[in-house]
């Protein structure tokens, strides 16, 4: 019994550290765009083009320009294939669906309050997901 537990715990720790390691490695091609030759998940491509936008549109919104965001681009999170296969999980649609509640109170009426609140709702997956793109996501806050 005691050796099962044992067992349990060790297997889940190694899953861990799998998906922390493969996410890692994953974020880093974000920062590397240039390179052609790495292979990239559908999902991951949304993801940085979620990024990449809402970096190019901080500036206005930083003079206090709240404008609002592509609702087609931010639901493909829910149809491209992610890297590993296990992140297709419940927990990740759950989050997927507050996630885009959270955009569409940002849509109804745009405001800081609103797009941290988003920014915010992209750090809690990832706190699930994939730690890497952590402190690159933060930085969006105003
Ligand atoms: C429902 C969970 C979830 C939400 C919400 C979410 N992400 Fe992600 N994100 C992931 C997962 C899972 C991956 C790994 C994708 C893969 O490797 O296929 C990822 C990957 C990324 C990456 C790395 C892409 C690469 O180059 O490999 C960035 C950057 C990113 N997300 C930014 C964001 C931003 C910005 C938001 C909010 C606008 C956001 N994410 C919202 C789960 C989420």
């Amino acid at each position: 019994m005691r050796n099962k537990t044992l067992y349990l715990w060790v297997s889940a720790g190694c899953f861990l550290a799998a998906c922390t390691f493969s996410c890692q490695s994953g974020s880093k091609r974000a920062y590397d765009p240039n390179n052609p030759y790495l292979p990239s998940s559908p999902l991951a491509a949304v993801m940085r083009e979620m990024v990449e936008t809402l970096e190019k549109e901080k500036p206005s919104r930083a003079k206090g320009e709240f404008l609002p965001m592509d609702k087609d681009l931010f639901h493909e999170i829910k149809t491209a294939t992610p890297t590993k296969a296990s992140d297709a999980s419940l927990t990740f649609y759950g989050m997927a669906d507050g996630f885009l509640g959270v955009l569409d109170t940002y849509n109804q009426s745009p405001n800081q309050v609103h797009y941290n609140a988003l920014i915010d709702a992209c750090v809690s997956c990832h706190q699930n997901f994939c730690e890497g793109p952590i402190t690159r996501i933060k930085k969006l806050k105003l």
